[in-house]
């Protein structure tokens, strides 16, 4: 793929890149959607991070955006038709010489076509001459989502090998919402950023599910014990997962990002949510991250009316707490119980004190849980919390240690998911 670094590292980085590396080639397909503004939006995050972006709608997108903004915005012509520019051979060429092909929004239309091999236009031309890794993210209607000839669609072309996100689940055009909405364009970028850098297929048909955030224990209506966890690494594990072909729940505990591409995202609040969503999504999972910081303690009794002060500038009463349920310790139980061969993944944000170093509570922590993985870091002044990028060490069950260094925390993702690929079982059928 033209878009690598001489040390393998992907290019799109702008700055970083080197100058005689050519910019990675994406073609940009837009379907005949009403989320057709959404694209761009993406076609301004590849170009601004070196991307070289050919945008090729369809007939039908260039009802909801005009050829004239893609051609502004990508600095080249655009045509949703095989008979322009005939001389150059572009229903050829394009998908040929393309690193990337990307298409945002899929429509059900787009899907099938695509899906029966058709080339009855420019885009689906690209499609069948592309050699390159293809990324597809539908949004339509909840109703042709779910109907069995997309489903059908999708899974065929999941079985050729083109990553086929899950739609987010929200608000669609007019009134209604399901699942069916593009997810938000910097997801997509993220995805496709993973897909270009070539870890796009060895979680493919895997289910897992990530827990992310952190729980929140009510006092009364307004106040709650919680903690500093932004949930940033627990979405960068989604988004690269989802990007590497898995199937993806993502149990979401107050964290105020946008959904992950192709992430099915249930939200919680509390640590007892937390668990019952984690242990109604997770049993036939072939993995669980568990990234979320869940609170180990809640107050005994939650308020139903707010709190008042003292006037008389009394000391106000403690508050009793009770433990809450270990949810790791409870996936590994059933996981055991059952003899599955699911990988249990745990996270420790650890510091040091007279007890042992980082990586002795972790080494303890790792046994205690009987998880498979435990990715262990340091917490301190601007480490782990609510950062871009984070510097790990994964504790294996076998005694491995993997020191990953520091890096934004979808490369810590990857690393984490390396492991996970490593210890899962051969997938069936192989
Ligand atoms: N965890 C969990 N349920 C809890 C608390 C934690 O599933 N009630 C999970 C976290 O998601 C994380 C791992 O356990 O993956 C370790 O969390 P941590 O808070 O470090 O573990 P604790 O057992 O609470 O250890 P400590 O006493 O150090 O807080």
């Amino acid at each position: 793929m033209s878009g690598r670094t001489a040390d393998g590292a992907t290019g799109p980085v702008g700055a970083g890149r080197l100058a005689d590396v050519p910019a990675p080639r994406v073609v940009l397909g837009v379907g005949g959607g009403i989320a057709a503004y959404k694209a761009a939006d993406l076609l301004r995050r590849f170009s601004e991070s070196g991307h070289d972006v050919t945008v090729v709608p369809t007939r039908a997108a260039l009802h909801f955006v005009g050829a004239a903004t893609w051609a502004a915005l990508s600095g080249k012509p655009v045509s949703a038709e095989v008979w322009d520019d005939v001389a150059d051979v572009p229903h050829v060429r394009l998908g040929q010489q393309a690193d990337l092909v990307v298409v945002a929004p899929a429509t059900a239309d787009l899907l099938a076509r695509a899906a029966a091999g058709l080339a009855d236009d420019l885009l689906a031309n690209v499609l069948l001459t592309a050699r390159c890794p293809v990324v597809m993210v539908p949004a339509m209607h909840t109703e042709m989502w779910q109907h069995p000839a997309t489903q059908a669609n999708v899974a065929a072309l999941r079985a050729r090998g083109v990553v086929v996100l899950d739609p987010a689940v929200g608000r669609l055009t007019g009134a209604d919402s399901g699942p069916g909405r593009l997810p938000e364009p910097a997801a997509i970028f993220a995805a496709c950023r993973e897909v270009l850098a070539g870890r796009s297929a060895d979680l493919l048909g895997r289910t897992v599910l990530v827990s992310a955030g952190g729980t929140r224990e009510h006092l009364d209506p307004v106040r709650f014990l919680g903690n500093r966890s932004s949930g940033k690494q627990g979405y960068a594990l989604a988004t690269t997962a989802a990007a590497r072909g898995a199937r993806v729940v993502l149990v979401s505990a107050n964290v105020a990002l946008p959904d992950p591409a192709g992430a099915t995202v249930v939200r919680v609040t509390s640590a007892e949510d937390l668990r019952r969503a984690v242990l109604a999504h997770s049993a036939d999972a072939d993995a669980v991250v568990m990234a979320a910081a869940v609170a180990d303690f809640r107050p005994v009794a939650v308020e139903v009316h707010k709190i008042k002060k003292d006037d008389a500038g009394g000391v106000p009463a403690p508050i009793a707490l009770e433990r809450t349920a270990d949810v790791l310790a409870e996936v590994v139980a059933r996981r055991d119980a059952a003899g599955s061969a699911q990988v249990v993944v745990g996270f420790a944000a650890e510091t040091g004190d007279a007890e042992g170093g980082v990586l002795d509570h972790g080494r303890a922590k790792l046994a205690r849980k009987g998880c498979d993985l435990l990715v262990v870091n340091e917490v301190g002044a601007g480490r782990g919390f609510e950062t871009d990028d984070n510097e790990v060490v994964v504790l294996g069950a076998d005694g491995s240690a993997t020191e990953v260094a520091r890096a934004a925390k979808e490369a810590i993702a990857d690393a984490v998911w390396d492991r996970v690929v490593a210890l899962l079982p051969p997938p069936v059928g192989t």
